[in-house]
C-alpha cells in the first residue's frame, strides 16, 4: 500500500487501524477497544489493556533472542568514549534500578523526576520507572535550579535520579548544586535522591537524602515488569507555554508504546536489527520518542549522542558517528545542520567518511530552512525529510512517511499528515480556509495514540489552552497553510513561544524573570531571527521612574537573571533599554510588529495603535543593536 492507501485507511476505519497497529505491541490483556471517547472532548486509547512499556522496550526482545544485539551506543566525544550497551546488559541493569527504586518505596504511580546528561544512565533511569509504573518526568540539563523547582512542586516527585555533573564544550555544568538549589527553592520535598557519580566531578551527598547510584543498587532484588493500565501516565514532559508556568504533558502507555512502533517502521523505516540515531537531548520530548523509546520499542540500536554538531571536535562527528555505527535514519535538528554548513560550506567533512548505510535524513523541532535542506541534499545524497511535530504530540503529525513510500520532497515543507491527523488550516471564526490560504492550524478531534490527552493536574488549562480557540479542534499553536496538493507549510507560531536552537523557549517566561528586577517597571521579549538558531531572544527594558543607574549595568543584571532562573539554554543575551513599549489603545504590546522591524520585513502601521511615535524609537533602538541584520 502506498501513503494514499494506507492514509484512506485509517480514514475509513480509524478504530480498526490501531487496533490493527497495536497488534505489534506485546499486552499483558488486549484492550477491548482502542477510542475511548466517553469523556469527550478528552479522549483515551487503548485505556483498558494492560501493558508495560519496559517489556516492550527490552525484555521482549531478550526473549526474542536480540539479547546480545547493541541496545545502546553512547558515542561521547566530549569524554572520548564509546561504549556499547547490548539488550541483556540492558535488561540487567534497568531490573536492577528499578528493584532499589522499589525497594526505597517506589511504587506504580509515584513520579521520579530524572536531572541527567547524556549518558545511558538517563535511559536506564526512564526505563526503570517505566518497569515498575512509576511516572518519570525527565528536566532539560540546560534549565536552571528555579526551572527544576518550579517541576517539583507540579509534579511533586517521591524521588529524583541525577548526575554529578554535565559537560558542554569547555565548561562542566554542576548538576548536583543545581539540584540542591532547586530542592532547597522547591515547596515540595523529594524523599531522596539518587546520584551517578561520574569520573569528571564526584559531587558531595547529603546523608540520608541522596544515594550513589551503584550503592543504592547493591544487592537488591531486581524488579519485574509490572503491566499498567493502557491510559496509565507513561511519563509527563514539560514545555513551554505562554506563561512562566510549564504546561506538564502526559503521555499515556497504550497509545504510546502503538504509535511509536508505528512510526519507527512507517515515517523513518526502522525495525528490529536496524540502526537508528536521533541527535537530540533526552530533556525534549525528541528524546523520549526517538532517542530512548521508539528505537527501544522496534528493537533497534539507539546511540547516545554526547557532543555537539562542531567542536567536540570537529563538524565530521555527525558523519563520523554515522559510519562508525552503520546508522540507516538519521534525525536531527535544522540548527545543528546550519552550524555544521558555516563550517564546511562545502561538505568536505562528509566525503571522508562512508555513509552508504544512511538511507534518510529527518530534521524537525524547527522550520527546516532551504538552504539547509538543499546543502543536506546535496552533499549526503539522501532524501531529507522535514517533519513537523510538538511536545504535545509525541510524534510526527506531518511527514514523509519514508518507510511506506517516498513522495515527492517540497522543500519548505514536512509534506503530509500522518493517519490519526486530521489537519485543518482555520481562520479566526474557525472556518477552514482554501489551499494557499494561511491561517491557524488545526487537527480535528480526537488526537491519535501517543499525542496528550491532558496536562498534568491541570485540566482546565489543557481544555483552554488546547480546545477553546476551535471547538471540536485541537490547536496547535502554529500558523501556515495547505497546498492544493495536500502539502502543508508551517511559517510561525500564533503565540509567545519562540523556537531557539531547535529549543521551545516561553517569551513570557522570560518576560516574569526580566519583571522581577527591581529597576524594571515594564518589558517586552521577542523572538528576533538568526541565521544559525532560527530565532533568538532579545528583550526591551523600561525602566522605574527615578531609576538614575547606567543602563548597561541593569542590562548585564537581566541578562544574568534569565540565565540564571531560566538556564543557559534560553540563549538570552541581548536587551535594550526603551522608554516605552509600543501598544494597542487597549494595552497590549505590539510584539508582532516588533518582530517585523528587527527582521526587516515589511511592516504596516497597526491600525489600533495607541501612539505611532514609540514604533520610531523602538526602530532606532533596534538600530542601535545592530538590527535589522544584513
Ligand atoms: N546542559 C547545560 N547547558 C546546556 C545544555 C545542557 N544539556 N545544552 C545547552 N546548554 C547551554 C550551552 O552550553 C550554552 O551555554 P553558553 O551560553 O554558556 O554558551 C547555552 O545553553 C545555549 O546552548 P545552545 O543553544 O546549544 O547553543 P550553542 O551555541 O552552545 O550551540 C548549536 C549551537 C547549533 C551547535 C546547538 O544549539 C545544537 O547542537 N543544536 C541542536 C539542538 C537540538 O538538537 N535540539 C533538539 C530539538 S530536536
Ligand atoms: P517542541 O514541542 O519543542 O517539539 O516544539 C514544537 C514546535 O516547534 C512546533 O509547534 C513548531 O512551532 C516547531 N516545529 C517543530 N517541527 C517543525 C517543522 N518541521 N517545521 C516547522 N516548525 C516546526
Amino acid at each position: 500500500m502506498g501513503y494514499k492507501e494506507v492514509y484512506s485507511a485509517w480514514q475509513a476505519d480509524p478504530e480498526k487501524f490501531w487496533m490493527d497497529a497495536a497488534e505489534k505491541i506485546d499486552w499483558d490483556e488486549k484492550p477491548s477497544k482502542a477510542l475511548f471517547d466517553g469523556n469527550a472532548p478528552l479522549y483515551e486509547w487503548f485505556s483498558d489493556g494492560m501493558v508495560n512499556t519496559c517489556w516492550n522496550a527490552v525484555d521482549r526482545h531478550v526473549e526474542e533472542g536480540r539479547g546480545d544485539q547493541i541496545a545502546i551506543m553512547h558515542e561521547s566525544p566530549i569524554t572520548h568514549s564509546t561504549k556499547g550497551i547490548t539488550y541483556k546488559e540492558l535488561q540487567t541493569r534497568v531490573a536492577s534500578l528499578a528493584g532499589a527504586l522499589k525497594m526505597r518505596g517506589v511504587e506504580k504511580g509515584d513520579r521520579v523526576i530524572i536531572y541527567m546528561p547524556m549518558i545511558p544512565e538517563a535511559l536506564e533511569a526512564m526505563l526503570a520507572c517505566a518497569r515498575i509504573g512509576a511516572v518519570h518526568s525527565v528536566v532539560f540539563g540546560g534549565f536552571a535550579a528555579h526551572e527544576l523547582a518550579v517541576r517539583i512542586d507540579d509534579c511533586t516527585p517521591k524521588a529524583i535520579i541525577a548526575a554529578s555533573c554535565g559537560l558542554e564544550p569547555g565548561r562542566t555544568v554542576h548538576y548536583k548544586p543545581l539540584l540542591d538549589e532547586a530542592i532547597e527553592q522547591a515547596e515540595h520535598k523529594p524523599e531522596f535522591c539518587v546520584i551517578f557519580q561520574r569520573e569528571q566531578e564526584v559531587a558531595k551527598l547529603i546523608e540520608g537524602r541522596d544515594f550513589s547510584w551503584h550503592g543504592f543498587q547493591y544487592g537488591v532484588k531486581p524488579a519485574d515488569c509490572v503491566p499498567v493500565e493502557g491510559n496509565h501516565p507513561a511519563y509527563i514532559l514539560y514545555t513551554s507555554g505562554t506563561t512562566g508556568q510549564p504546561k506538564g504533558v502526559v503521555r499515556h502507555t497504550g497509545g504510546h508504546l502503538v504509535a511509536l512502533q508505528w512510526s519507527m517502521k512507517n515515517i523513518y523505516n526502522i525495525e528490529a536489527g536496524d540502526r537508528f540515531w536521533a541527535a537530540s537531548d533526552v530533556g525534549w520530548v525528541v528524546g523520549h520518542s526517538y532517542i530512548c523509546y521508539g528505537p527501544l520499542i522496534a528493537g533497534a540500536t539507539t546511540v547516545v549522542f554526547e557532543g555537539k554538531p562542531i567542536g567536540t571536535p570537529h563538524p565530521g562527528v555527525f558523519w563520523r558517528i554515522i559510519q562508525n555505527n552503520r546508522i540507516k535514519s538519521f534525525f536531527t535538528a535544522p540548527t545543528a545542520l546550519r552550524a555544521i554548513k558555516r563550517e564546511d560550506p562545502n561538505g568536505e567533512w562528509i566525503k571522508r567518511y562512508a555513509l552508504h548505510d544512511l538511507q534518510a535524513l529527518y530534521l524537525a523541532g524547527e522550520r527546516a530552512d532551504p538552504a539547509t535542506v538543499e546543502w543536506a541534499q546535496k552533499h549526503l545524497g539522501v532524501p531529507v525529510v522535514d517533519h513537523w511535530w510538538q511536545t504535545e504530540t509525541g510524534w510526527a503529525i506531518a511527514a514523509n512517511p519514508i518507510g511506506i513510500e517516498e513522495l515527492p520532497t517540497k522543500v519548505g515543507s514536512p509534506s503530509v499528515p500522518m493517519p490519526g491527523y486530521d489537519i485543518q488550516v482555520l481562520d479566526e471564526g474557525g472556518h477552514p480556509v482554501g489551499a494557499g490560504q494561511l491561517g491557524a492550524i488545526a487537527i480535528k478531534l480526537p488526537l491519535p495514540p501517543g499525542t496528550l490527552p491532558t496536562l498534568w493536574n491541570a485540566e482546565a488549562r489543557f481544555k483552554k489552552a488546547y480546545l477553546e480557540q476551535f471547538p471540536g479542534y485541537y490547536e496547535t499553536g502554529d500558523a501556515g497553510y495547505v497546498d492544493e496538493d495536500g502539502y502543508l507549510y508551517i511559517m510561525a507560531r500564533t503565540d509567545d513561544v519562540i523556537n531557539v536552537a531547535g529549543h521551545r523557549l516561553s517569551t513570557g517566561a522570560m518576560e516574569e524573570v526580566l519583571a522581577g528586577h527591581p529597576d524594571v517597571a515594564e518589558c517586552a521579549v521577542i523572538g528576533v531571527a538568526d541565521e544559525l538558531k532560527g530565532q533568538t531572544p532579545l528583550g526591551f527594558l523600561c525602566l522605574s521612574s527615578g531609576c538614575n543607574r547606567p543602563h548597561e549595568e541593569i542590562v548585564k543584571e537581566c541578562v544574568s537573571r534569565v540565565r540564571e532562573q531560566i538556564g543557559p539554554v534560553a540563549a538570552f543575551k541581548l536587551a535594550t533599554v526603551v522608554d516605552r513599549l509600543p501598544k494597542t489603545r487597549s494595552g497590549k504590546i505590539l510584539r508582532a510588529t516588533m518582530v517585523k522591524i528587527a527582521d526587516g520585513q515589511e511592516w504596516k502601521m497597526p491600525a489600533t495603535i495607541d501612539d505611532p511615535a514609540i514604533l520610531d524609537e523602538i526602530t532606532e533602538a533596534l538600530k542601535g543593536l545592530g538590527y535589522p541584520r544584513k
